[in-house]
């Protein structure tokens, strides 16, 4: 699958194996070590998210790479006891860590977990109104996870796609990447004690990874309408919204 250019010396993961170990290794860790890193941000940025791709009451949404189940937590609670969430992931020890999280918002019949890969949805096609994806695209090839968004939804259908990008002003770019590359992976391996490194990837993965507006085109070519685009936090992380 073709990646830009720039794109070719980012240290990747390069096997399921590589992205399983990250998530296995952190996986019960992985909401507090959020918190701390985030700084308590990663929750607001969540519901932005969720605010724009507006689930209705009824509505049937999926939420792609769903990891601990926080955003499918928040879609269940928009859809109602008439809708529902199917949350995939790959990631049993994730998955397991968001069941507790269902049981504890007494959401099992809103939502349904299941495993599968986000670059071949276990799932039927027009089958969605809502489709989201926090945090994970980098994990992925873009190309062929956004087709795979689209197929899933319904015409009418609307997607939203949260995640980190290179902030664009320069001063706080330098902040930023300060704190990513000498703070970050600290605190993160100091929290779940990964030694996977997942949390040294991270930043260069942020630095070498599509630009907002290249992200969004690669939505339009997936087919998606009405793509749009902003920045949250100085432009540290970004949404991007489309319809199908
Ligand atoms: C950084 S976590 C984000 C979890 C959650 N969306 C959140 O915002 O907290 C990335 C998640 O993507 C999952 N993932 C990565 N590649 C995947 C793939 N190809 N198919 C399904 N899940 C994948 C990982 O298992 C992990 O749970």
């Amino acid at each position: 699958m073709q990646q830009p250019e720039r794109l070719k010396n980012v240290k990747r993961p390069e096997t399921e194996e590589t992205v399983q170990a990250f998530f296995s290794s952190v996986a019960r860790r992985y909401d507090i070590a959020n918190s701390v890193i985030s700084m308590g941000r990663h929750y607001g940025w969540k519901r932005r998210a969720v605010r724009e791709v507006n689930p209705r009451p009824g509505d049937k949404c999926v939420d792609v790479c769903t990891g601990t189940n926080d955003v499918a937590v928040m879609l269940a609670k928009k859809v109602g006891p008439t809708g529902h969430v199917t949350a995939v992931d790959w990631n049993k020890d994730m998955q397991d860590v968001g069941d507790f999280k269902i049981k504890k918002f007494g959401l099992q019949d809103r939502i349904t977990n299941i495993q599968g890969d986000a670059e071949a949805l276990p799932l039927p096609d027009n089958e969605f109104d809502r489709a989201t994806v926090a945090v994970a695209s980098r994990h992925l090839r873009i190309p062929k996870h956004f087709a795979e968004l689209y197929r899933v939804l319904k015409p009418g259908g609307r997607v939203v796609v949260l995640d980190f990008f290179e902030p664009p002003n320069a001063i706080f770019r330098n902040l930023y990447f300060f704190y990513s590359y000498h703070i970050l992976p600290r605190l993160g391996n100091l929290i779940t004690r990964d030694r996977t490194g997942v949390y040294s990837y991270l930043p260069d993965s942020v630095k070498l990874y599509y630009k907002p507006e290249d992200f969004a085109r690669e939505m339009e070519k997936a087919g998606f309408r009405n793509v749009k685009y902003y920045p949250l936090f100085h432009g540290v992380v970004y949404i991007h919204a489309g319809d199908k």
